[in-house]
């Protein structure tokens, strides 16, 4: 009855406010596996942008990010096959300094160019491949163009460790994981084990993506 009456306030308050994060639902995470990680998302038009369901989508996106850990999140991993993704990584929260940092930000119908095509390595991780570490390297600088949460176009250059978040990320939008990207899969560990022997390499550390 209680849940009843939360769902009903829930789906009236998102027709008339927004956004309503008081009311933001923790989602199932999908892990690798499930068919929702291996399509391409569909883009979003301006007019999804509008509707309550994306609207909800949306604030549900940064609430579900933090409950489950992440610095990033793709839409697909709360089973919602759309091209939507956050990011929100703290200055300092890890061993590059603080040009990675990045504020939250909500990519939608991203697409990336390459700006540098050295690679850089390092050990990801990711929600739906719980308890496991993988050496992925990937460009180490790109550009970024995407929308906004309000269908505003922008531009971001990705360098270093934000450079391979936002292409971790984005690839969840297109079916892929980072066990795809690995060239060896030799480098793939559980975390414990790569806490006792890779302790010092370079890593999202507790960071999932
Ligand atoms: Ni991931």
């Amino acid at each position: 009855m209680i849940l009843e009456l939360i769902g009903y306030l829930r789906e009236k308050l998102r027709e008339k406010v927004e956004p309503v994060s008081i009311f933001s639902m923790i989602r199932t995470l999908c892990r690798m596996g499930h068919p929702v990680l291996r399509q391409t998302a569909r883009k979003l038009t301006r007019e999804d942008l509008g509707s309550p369901e994306i609207r909800a989508l949306i604030a549900d996106m940064r609430e579900n990010m933090h409950h489950y850990g992440g610095i990033g999140l793709a839409a697909p991993q709360i089973g919602e096959s759309v091209q939507l993704a956050v990011i929100e990584l703290e200055a300092g929260k890890n061993r590059y300094g603080s040009e990675d940092a990045l504020p939250y930000t909500v990519f939608i119908n991203p697409e990336f160019e390459v700006i540098d095509v050295t690679e850089q390595g390092f050990w990801e991780g990711c929600l739906s491949v719980p308890g496991l570490r993988g050496y992925v390297e990937r460009p180490r600088h790109i550009r970024v163009k995407y929308w906004d949460e309000n269908g505003v176009e922008k531009i971001l250059e990705a360098k270093n460790f934000l450079a391979t978040v936002v292409q971790h990320e984005l690839d969840h939008l297109f079916g892929h994981l980072y066990v795809d990207r690995m060239k060896d899969t030799r480098l793939l560990s559980f975390q414990e084990e790569f806490q006792q022997f890779y302790g010092q390499a370079p890593t999202l550390d507790e960071d999932n993506v």
